[in-house]
């Protein structure tokens, strides 16, 4: 089964050259770019292979939100996918209310939702059991007015488990717990009864070094890339990684 591998380059590079230079040495099959709103076009033009996604969106299509972009606007200029409720966005005072706004506008547009859960380092200190009743609390409110549309309407649907511990520290999850919670997750979904292709993707520190002890997990569907998505050469070594390698 081939994975997807995201590069989440966050608030990088800072000019538009840089964006679709780098944006050329990762347009692989598999591959799904996650660039700066600023960025989206000039990079969606170049690939050929990779799919196009933001990082965020706005709950409402148009109107008087000054600053805000919407999810049709992002569908208009060719994104496929858009992360929402990064933790570093949650952090910044994004609610599951927002969220679960958002999820509706992304699927209402047709674009692929990228969920972002994942529990802080104090909860999973309590141990795995208490971080799987924090996630499946996040994933009911993220949810919760976006059912019966998600049913009615969403084809494709990501979650991506990002233990916030383990996002940008360098500390990556051991690989079997986020086997068992992305196996927990598929399981949460399974009761939603949703009918489309979900797809449960771990991120948190992912480097070439550790990748393929994730990607090589069955119930793990690929990663999350921050930091080193943003080196062409270890990211391509991080696609290279899955068992079945991904082919250009
Ligand atoms: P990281 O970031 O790979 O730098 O830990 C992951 C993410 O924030 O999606």
């Amino acid at each position: 089964m081939s994975k997807i591998i995201i590069a989440n380059w966050k608030i990088n590079p800072l000019s538009v050259s840089e964006a679709v230079k780098l944006a050329k040495k990762e347009d692989i099959k598999g591959v799904v770019i996650a660039s700066p709103f600023v960025f989206l076009e000039s990079v969606g033009k170049i690939l050929k292979h990779a799919e196009l996604a933001a990082q965020n969106t706005f709950w409402e299509e148009k109107g008087a939100y000054t600053g805000e972009i919407s999810a049709q606007m992002l569908k208009n200029i060719g994104v496929k996918y858009v992360i929402i409720g990064h933790s570093e966005r949650r952090r910044l005072g994004e609610t599951d209310k927002i969220i679960n706004k958002k999820i509706t506008a992304a699927i209402k547009a047709d674009l692929t939702p990228i969920l972002c859960v994942g529990e802080p380092l104090n909860i999973r200190k309590k141990g795995l059991t208490v971080a799987k009743k924090f996630v499946k609390n996040q994933l009911q409110l993220d949810f919760k007015n976006a059912n019966k549309l998600i049913k009615l309407k969403a084809k494709s649907l990501i979650i991506a488990y990002e233990p916030v511990w383990a996002i940008g520290t360098g500390i990556p999850d051991n690989p079997s717990s986020a086997a068992e919670m992305h196996k927990f997750i598929k399981n949460f979904l399974k009761t939603k009864n949703y009918r489309l292709k979900a797809e449960v993707l771990y991120g948190g520190s992912v480097n070439a070094k550790n990748a393929a002890s994730f990607l090589n997990r069955p119930e793990i569907d690929g990663a999350l890339v921050g930091g080193a998505s943003l080196n062409p050469k270890e990211f391509r070594m991080i696609v290279d990684s899955i068992n079945n390698k991904i082919k250009k």
